[in-house]
This record gives C-alpha cells, structure tokens and sequence, in this order.
C-alpha cells in the first residue's frame, strides 16, 4: 500500500475546549471564548436518551453559527455501535475539522472510521483524531500512529483521556500524574514518530486554576501540543502555558535569519555568538514562528 505523510497544517492546539452537544447554553458561549479548538461532545458527556437531540443542536450550531477560525472536532460513540454510527452521519453532515474517535485500541478502529468517510464522499479536509484511553490503548500506540502513513486513513493526532485509563488500570489520581508520566511519554513519542499532534488530558478541578495551570507546566515539559479543557476557566492558563515562549521564539528568529544570510549557504552549522545552532533546526524555528503569527493575528482581531 502507498504511504503518504498527513498533512497536519501548522495551527495552535492549546486549548480544546470540551462542550457537552446537549449543553445549549454552553454551546452559546463559544464565540466568546478564546480556545484555539472545540471538541463537540456526543460521547460520554451527553446521556443514552438525549443523543439525538444533541447530534440536532450540532446540525444547527455548525450551519447557524460556525466557529470562524477555531479547530473544531466531534466527538462520536464507538462506530460498532448504532448511536456511533448515526453520529459518524451527523458529522458528515456538519463538516467540522476533525471527528474525534473515543476509546481507540487498534489501526483497524481508524480504518474502519476512514472507510465510512471515502464512502460519503467526505472532504480529505475532515480528519480523523483518536482519544488514547484504555489499556490497550497505549500498549497499541505506535501501531495505531502508525495507521496514520495508509493511504486515506485521515489520522491526526491524539487526545490523552485520563479519566477512562485511571478508571480502567485503577491507578489513582494523584498530584503529579507520577505513575502516569510513563504512559503518557509513550503516546507523545508515537505522535512523534509519525507526524502526529498529542493533546493532554482533561483535569476534573475546574476550580482549582493552580493546580491547573501546574498540570499545564507538566503537560507543556512532556512535549503536548496543548490540553482538552472542560470549563472555560481553563482557556486561559492554557494558552498561556502552551504559547510558545519569547526566549524560544526569539531564538527561531535567530535560527531563520542566520540560515537566511547567504554566507550561510552550504553550512550545515553555524557560530551565532558562542553558541552553535543547526540547520535541521531551522523547520521546528518556522513552525514556532507560524503558531505565533497565528495567535498575534487572532490576538489583533479581537482587540
Ligand atoms: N463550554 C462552554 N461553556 C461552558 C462550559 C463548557 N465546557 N462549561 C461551563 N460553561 C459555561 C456555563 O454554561 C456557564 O455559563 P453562564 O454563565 O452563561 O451560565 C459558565 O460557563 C460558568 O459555568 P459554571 O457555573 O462554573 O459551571 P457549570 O455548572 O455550568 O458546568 C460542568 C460545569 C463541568 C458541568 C461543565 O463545565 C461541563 O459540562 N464541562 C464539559 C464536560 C465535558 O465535555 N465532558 C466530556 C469530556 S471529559
Ligand atoms: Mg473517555
């Protein structure tokens, strides 16, 4: 079978903020608030008798009142079951960036997913996002990643769900995540050695920002691209935490301009004052100078 490389466009993902498909009044909230994504919920946040009726209000969020440059994916039950696959239709009919797979354990749950959507005929455009969060899960993480590079699977990225793991391998929650920390590191090298983006997991406390924002600092060490968020409290620690930081930006700077000058043509390694930067650092140094210029200019419009 051909490989092929997913395009995962350059775009902030520090903020995915979770909103319950039932939640009316939360779902007119969103315009207001500044994540850099949504995930609509269908899945565990939304009980058995009011599926339908939330997968309506997604049909007429998306064409009433589409989120004008923000990520937006859905979240969907299992598509081995019929509630699954009446919402894999409810997001064809919407159209959002991404659906959100719960409960991923195997490249077959992606490939199956991908099937539904050439069949439809949906946009190469709609990908294919998997929440990493059972114990099969991580042990299969790199085979799933790995189902990224088959032609059409759509894959692109994962989101940590804590919530289920800690559920399923009773490993309590604990400050630290210490016990964790393993698990979560194998799934953000898998993302990495396909190309793929890796989201943190939700935290329960919506109150406690502290602890948040230190879970954020965490997540930001471990390599993630940003967090799943549950209340709009969130949004901000999270941006902040994930933003790329003036030292590391000002370094890309330095890393574009000194590979620019043309007595640099043909070096692989240069002397920038004392300290030797490389060549093969100069595409991460264009990738961070992009999400910045993103965030500016979202910053910009809504001042
Ligand atoms: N998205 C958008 N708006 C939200 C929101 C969310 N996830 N969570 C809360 N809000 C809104 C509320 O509607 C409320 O708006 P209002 O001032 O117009 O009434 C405001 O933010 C303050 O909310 P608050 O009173 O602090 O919390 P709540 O009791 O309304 O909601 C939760 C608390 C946990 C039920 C709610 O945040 C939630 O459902 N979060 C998402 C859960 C989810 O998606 N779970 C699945 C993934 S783990
Ligand atoms: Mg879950």
């Amino acid at each position: 079978m051909a490989e092929f490389y997913v395009d995962n466009t350059v775009r902030p993902r520090r903020s995915l903020l979770s909103v319950p498909a039932i939640n009316l009044r939360a779902l007119a909230k969103l315009g207001s608030l500044d994540c850099d994504g949504v995930i609509f919920d269908l899945e565990d946040s939304v009980a058995p008798e009011m599926k339908d009726e939330a997968r309506d209000n997604l049909l007429t969020f998306f064409t009433q009142t589409p989120l004008i440059g923000r990520e937006t994916m859905i979240r969907i039950n299992p598509v081995s079951t019929n509630v699954g696959r009446d919402d894999l239709k409810a997001v064809i009919a919407c159209q959002p960036n991404a659906v959100l797979l719960p409960k991923v354990e195997q490249p077959s749950d992606i490939h199956d997913v991908a099937d539904v959507l050439a069949e439809a005929d949906a946009a190469d455009t709609l990908k294919i996002w998997a929440m990493i969060e059972t114990p099969k899960g991580i042990l299969n993480v790199a085979a799933i990643a790995e189902a990224s590079h088959t032609l059409g699977a759509r894959l692109g990225g994962f989101v940590i769900g804590l919530n289920d793991l800690r559920k399923e391998t009773r490993v309590p929650a604990q400050p630290g995540r210490t016990y964790l920390v393993p698990w979560l590191m194998q799934v953000v090298l898998a993302a990495r050695a396909y190309g793929l983006e890796v989201i943190d997991s939700v935290s329960n406390d919506f109150r406690d920002l502290d602890g948040f924002t230190a879970e954020c600092a965490q997540g930001r060490a471990m390599g993630f691209d940003g967090k799943m968020l549950i209340h709009p409290a969130q949004i901000e620690p999270a941006n902040r935490a994930f933003a790329p930081d003036e030292d590391a930006l000002a370094e890309a700077h330095e890393i574009i301009a000194a590979f620019a000058k043309p007595e640099s043509v043909g070096l692989n390694v240069i002397n920038s004052n004392g300290r030797m930067i490389e060549r093969l650092h100069v595409g991460q140094a264009t990738r961070l100078v992009a999400l910045a210029a993103i965030i500016d200019q979202r910053k910009a419009e809504k001042a």
